[in-house]
């Protein structure tokens, strides 16, 4: 994303959070803490001017429209994606707010939201490898990179039973793309949204595959029974899904 247009973003959600800026600045409330991974542009990344201190980003701004509806100031805590539902699960953080895709797997754990929006996967590749069309063309002897506990790292394993040795788990989708880059990997898969904004960013190329990367819909995830806290932000997300809001959020952050 061009610096320019992170700027142009963050001054989207602050005119749209106007009225709960000054409900918050008003109150000595109690923190809600929102966990992430600010490794994800541009669900959360960090800034030098953003929505809350460093981070910014939809998620940030959402979560930002949660807390102030409660009259609390909104803390960010920035982890490994692989480590978030643990954090939910334990109460280190009040939310999960992160880009993170309701799996059957993690309901197990956590309780979600409405969803809030729909992904889904691509391949993000170099112009050069022109033999990866496909997500089958990535069985065929490729080194692919994925992001430790993604979605995307359980549909390359599981489904595509991509052949372990031929499988590099990173940390973050920003370092895995770049091994893409320097020519260390064949490939990435990754969500949407990052893949093509990394993949712009880098001049690299990416590849949809509807029939395999099925739709993913992302949702906040809290503590399992935390009913309050859970109708509560569904009443936000429906109230920025009715008017618009999360549409226009996200188209800024998207260009
Ligand atoms: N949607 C994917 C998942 O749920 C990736 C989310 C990554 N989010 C992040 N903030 N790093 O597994």
């Amino acid at each position: 994303m061009k610096k320019f247009l992170k700027k142009a973003a963050a001054v989207a959600c602050a005119a749209v959070m106007t009225l709960g800026v000054l409900s918050a600045c008003q109150s000595e409330s109690k923190e809600l803490v929102l966990g992430t991974n600010a490794a994800f542009p541009p669900f959360e990344f960090t800034t030098t001017n953003g929505v809350v201190g460093n981070y910014d980003g939809i998620d940030i701004c959402i979560g930002k429209k949660i807390a102030d509806s409660m009259d609390r100031e909104l803390k960010v805590e920035d982890m490994e994606f692989d480590g978030l539902v643990a954090a939910v699960k334990s109460g280190k953080v009040d939310m999960a707010v992160a880009g993170m895709t309701a799996t059957d797997e993690r309901r197990q754990s956590v309780d979600f939201s409405d969803t809030y929006y729909t992904a889904s996967q691509v391949i993000i590749t170099n112009p050069d490898n022109t033999d990866i069309n496909s997500a089958e063309d990535l069985k065929n002897d490729k080194t692919v990179g994925v992001v430790l506990g993604y979605t995307g790292d359980g549909i390359v394993t599981d489904d595509l039973e991509v052949e372990e040795s031929k499988i590099t788990r990173a940390n973050r989708g920003i370092d895995i793309v770049q091994d893409v880059k320097n020519g260390k990997l064949d490939a990435v898969v990754i969500d949407r949204e990052t893949g093509v904004a990394l993949a712009e960013k880098e001049g690299l190329r990416f590849v949809e595959d509807p029939e395999v990367f099925e739709a993913e819909e992302y949702a906040i995830a809290v503590k399992k029974g935390n009913t309050e806290l859970l109708e509560q932000i569904n009443s936000v997300l429906r109230e920025m899904k009715e008017s618009g809001e999360i549409e226009e959020i996200a188209n800024q952050y998207n260009q």
